[in-house]
């Protein structure tokens, strides 16, 4: 059979790719741990909303100036709904879902995670633009997902303990802003 010399060319580049794709594939689910994000805590689902921490989501603030934000992801909304957080300063969030598997994007920032119910999602990230922020469920979870949405108000707030704050003044932006 005759297999043109271009045609020939593009099939062996596109298999070429493809061995690509799996190498990198295998490399990164054996060779890096691709997993879900802080994969070694696991939660039973059925225990979620009773749970001591996600049965009562909500934002601590910390003493040395950082907060940590707990979140339940469920059909179809987040808890808590408006999430106040102080600018400038690491906060890490914590959340799971009590049913299907979730997305949390907090738009036009890096904090993005899926959110599988079983496990606990955890991400530190800061926000140096002060402002209202919207956070949407990326992934797929039934007929009220594109209603799935809450709202992160970014401010700021008393450094700690009276300390001058030192992102005072920060260029806007936050950090690892694509
Ligand atoms: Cu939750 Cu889509």
């Amino acid at each position: 059979m005759h297999v043109d010399l271009y045609e020939k060319i593009w099939m062996y580049a596109a298999a070429g790719i493809i061995v690509v794709f799996l190498a990198a594939m295998g490399y990164t689910t054996v060779g890096r741990a691709m997993q879900p994000p802080s994969h070694v805590e696991t939660i039973d689902p059925a225990s979620v909303r009773t749970d001591e921490e996600f049965g009562s989501p909500g934002v601590t603030l910390h003493e040395d100036g950082t907060a940590t934000v707990v979140i339940q992801a469920f059909m179809f909304a987040f808890l808590p709904l408006e999430i106040r957080v102080p600018r400038g300063r690491d906060i890490t969030f914590r959340m799971t879902s009590p049913d299907v598997i979730h997305g949390f994007q907090i738009v036009q920032t890096n904090g993005n995670t899926m959110v599988v119910p079983g496990y606990v999602s955890q991400f530190t990230t800061r926000f140096d633009r002060a402002g209202e922020y919207l956070i949407v469920c990326n992934e797929y979870c039934g007929v009220g997902h594109h209603v799935m949405s809450a709202t992160l108000i970014v401010e700021d707030m008393p450094g700690p303990s009276g300390a001058p704050d030192e992102t005072e003044g920060a260029p806007g932006g936050t950090e690892g802003d694509r």
